[in-house]
Order: structure tokens, then sequence, then C-alpha cells
């Protein structure tokens, strides 16, 4: 028989199957060390002139206990036995065992809803602080493989709609990509930041409470700015719980778009990158393959994850302000998308590491398409041409080039010279050239590259040193 927090009022038992219906507890065991933290505050807000110390002192020891159960992985198994609506429940149920008449009184002017309120932030704010640090780490190894391909000049056709468009650097384009975490970390810093500012504790169930709950020093010790000034909003925000579920899908989107590329370039057909054996996955059938599964795994996931964070979102659609039991629901999803997706983050870093660049090959590339057309028209601008007369020269020149099978050179530079009227023309006819001419900050160019790769390392240091 479920041990229940209720019953007093009611003649008849519960039906067992809508009961059951009813327990979040396979989903939110997750949250059982942020409730047993989260009751320990209560129990200190209690002991201000509702307990004594000494029932203080006794649930004390009940909670470290669970702790200690929650450590072990045994209290899943007692929690499950018990039959409890959900993990809060099931704690309480333990301290009271644990605790005799002392833990009658753990619950003392307090409802579930305060607590898994509260419970959530704590959750909330462990798990943007991991998550930040995996955006970090990732962030930091990719700018790592960037300073690496800089030092080996590595080189590459730069893509827009996946055509081939100007010459880049590797190390450009492994910049733009580490670029996506270090935001992906910003973010994950201000959810952080957000759900440490106040501290549902001690709302109750929606009215706050007749009980002398030293609310102040609870969020004290639980780490928060300050107690929530209203408790109707309080029990039914779960702002910063959506917010950390939001920055984490936002990361495996961007993610996905990395994946889609390092899919597309471990195809022999580009032959860019080789995923080392650890992280590659074969056919069952087919002896050659080695495919790029957690990759395309990461891709997945984010779409996955995108729908679950419109469901959760939506639990909240319509529902009157303060606790509704449809909050259950969106504390589930929230969970169920911050584990998922937190795995697939992990194994995105994990897979990221496992990648090597064949550098021969992609810089050979580089030029292909007719990568360094632009340049050809920027020479002929720096030489008196309007944009449009030197777009349609180099255009020209380039249409000249391809009925010949060639690559544009000097004769297609000179030629556009003696439309213009001009002598002496030069534009840069190699990738290298094209690369080593640009001079916008935060540009392809080498030493722009090595701006970017030091400013990044400097937002990297300053985001762990604020973690
Ligand atoms: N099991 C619910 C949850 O996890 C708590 C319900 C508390 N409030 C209530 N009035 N039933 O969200």
């Amino acid at each position: 028989v479920a041990q229940l927090q209720w019953g007093g009022r009611f003649t008849a038992p519960p039906d067992e199957s809508l009961l059951a219906f009813g327990s979040s507890l396979e989903e939110d065991l997750v949250l059982a060390p942020f409730d047993v933290t989260c009751s320990m505050a209560h129990v200190r807000a209690l002991r201000g002139g509702v307990i004594s110390d000494e029932h203080a002192a006794w649930l004390i020891g009940a909670l470290e206990v669970v702790a200690r159960e929650i450590d072990s992985g045994a209290f899943a198994a007692r929690a499950r036995a018990a039959g409890a609506e959900d993990v809060h429940g099931a704690i309480d149920a333990r301290v009271r065992e644990l605790a005799g008449a002392a833990g009658e009184l753990l619950h003392a002017g307090r409802s579930r809803n305060d607590q898994v309120a509260t419970t959530l932030l704590l959750y909330t704010r462990d798990r943007a602080s991991s998550a930040g640090a995996t955006a970090r780490a990732t962030a930091a190894s990719i700018v790592q493989r960037a300073r690496e391909e800089r030092d080996a000049g590595t080189m590459l056709a730069g893509c827009t709609h996946r055509q081939p468009a100007q010459p880049v650097l590797l190390a450009f384009v492994l910049i733009a990509w580490a670029e996506q975490f270090v935001r992906a970390a910003r973010r994950f810093a201000a959810v952080g930041s957000i759900a440490a500012e106040v501290c549902p504790l001690g709302s109750g169930a929606l009215a706050g409470s007749t009980l002398p709950l030293d609310r102040a020093g609870a969020a004290a010790a639980l780490g928060f700015t300050a107690p929530s000034r209203n408790a109707l909003d309080a029990v039914g925000n779960r702002d910063a719980a959506l917010d950390l579920a939001h920055s984490y899908v936002r990361a495996l989107v961007d993610a996905s778009r990395i994946c889609e590329e390092l899919i597309a370039w471990s195809a022999p057909a580009y032959g860019f990158v080789r995923l080392a054996d650890r992280a590659s996955t074969g056919s069952s059938l087919m002896p050659q393959k080695r495919n790029p599964d957690p990759f395309e795994l990461v891709r997945a996931r984010a779409s996955s994850m995108v729908g679950a964070y419109a469901g959760a979102l939506a639990t909240l659609c319509g529902l009157a302000t303060s606790y509704q039991r449809d909050l259950q629901e969106t504390k589930a999803a929230v969970i169920s998308i911050v584990e998922r997706s937190s795995s697939a983050l992990d194994a995105f870093g994990r897979a990221f590491d496992a990648v090597t660049f064949d550098r021969q090959r992609m810089s050979s590339t580089a030029g292909d398409g007719y990568t360094i057309a632009t340049d050809v028209a920027d020479a002929l601008i720096a030489n008196g041409a309007t944009a449009r007369v030197a777009h349609m020269l180099a255009g020209a020149a380039v249409v000249r080039a391809e009925s010949l099978g060639r690559a544009l050179d000097e004769s297609d530079v000179a030629e556009a010279a003696v439309q213009l009227g001009a002598s002496d023309i030069h534009a840069p006819l190699t990738p290298e050239a094209s690369i080593a001419a640009k001079q916008t900050a935060g540009s392809t160019g080498w030493a722009m590259v090595g701006d970017q790769i030091a400013s990044l390392q400097d937002e990297l240091t300053h985001l762990s040193a604020g973690a």
C-alpha cells in the first residue's frame, strides 16, 4: 500500500491504478539529493521557533541517512517499494521511518508545492553548472584544434549554400564552431544565476505560512540571494528550469549543425575527416563501412529535444497562477530534456576528439570552384572599377576559364585590366594568397585568426573563473 502524505479527509482509499498514473517517482528520482538539501534547509527554517533543537537534530540525522542511501543507490528501491507519488513524498516517508516522532514534524509549514519549486531550482543550478563546464571544455578543445590547424596552415573552400565560396583556414571554421559553445556556456552561466536569485521555500502551498519560518535563513543556507517575494507566483514559477532546458536544446541544435558537416566530411567523396575507430560503427552487412554514428545520433537527439522542449513549454499554456498538478508533467519533461541532452552533449565532445583532419586533401581543394573569383573582383575595385563592373569582369573570366578547364590566372587579370584601361593589376590567385590578403577584423586572415584564438581563449578563462 502506498505511503501517502494525505488521506485524513477521505473515507475510501484511492484507486490503485489512478494512484500509479499520478506517480512521477521514476522521472523525479534524479531530484533526490536536491530534495534532501532542500529538506535540511527547511529544518533550519523550522528550528527558529517551530521545532526544538533536539527534534531538528533527529531530522537532520535522518536526512543524512537518506543522503547516504541515495549515494549508495539503495534509496531508489525503497522509494519504489513505498509506492510514493513522487520523490519528495518518498523522502518524507523515509524520514518518518527513521526519525520516529520527530519525523512527523518535517513537513510542518511546508507543502510539496514550495518543496518541488525549490528542489527544481537546486537541480537547475547544479545542471547549469555542469552543462557550462561541458560547453567550456568542448569550446576549449575545439580552440586547441584551431591552434594546431592554423600552425599547419590547413585550408579549405569555405561554403555558403553548401557551394564553394571563398578560401578559408580550417582554423577559422573551427573557431566558428567554438564560438557556438562559448555562447552556450554564457547561456548556461546566465541560467545558473537566474536559478540562484530567489528561494520559494516557505511559500507553503500558495499563501505562505502562519508558522514563524526563518525563510531568509533557509534561502541563505541554500545559496539563494533572497526568499521569493510572492508565494502564489513562487509555487508555480518554472522559468529557470525551462531556461535550462532551452539552453540545452540550443546547444544541441548548434552541435547538430557541426555534426552535419563532420558527417559529410567523413564520407570518402570529401575525405576531409577521419573518425577514429573508437568513435565509429561498422555495418552488420557491408564489411567496408565505417559510420559516424555518434554525430548522427547527436543530430537526431537535437531534433527530438526541440520537440520535447515544445512539449515542456506547452504544459504551462493556460495554467492558472500557483500550483497546478500539470506542473508535475513540466518537471518530468524538463528532467528528461536535461538528462538526455546532457548525455548527447558529452557524446559530441567525446566524438569530436576522435576526429582527425586530412590536411593535405582539404587544402588541395581550397581553390576548387573558383573560390578566388572574389579576390580578383576586389583587386579590380581597388584599381578603380565599380563593384558592379568588377563583378561582371571577374564573372566573365570564370566563364572563360571554366570553358578552358583551367583555374583563374594572370591572363584573366590582365584581360580585365585591358577592359578597365588600367595597367599592372595584381590579384591574389591562390587560396594561400587570398587568405593572406584578408585584412578585416574577424576575417580568415592569418593574423586575425590568431587574434580570434587569443580572444576566445581569454573569454574561456574568464568564464571558467566565474563558474
Ligand atoms: N507530485 C507533485 C509534483 O511532483 C506534487 C504535488 C503537490 N501538490 C498537490 N497539491 N498535489 O509536482
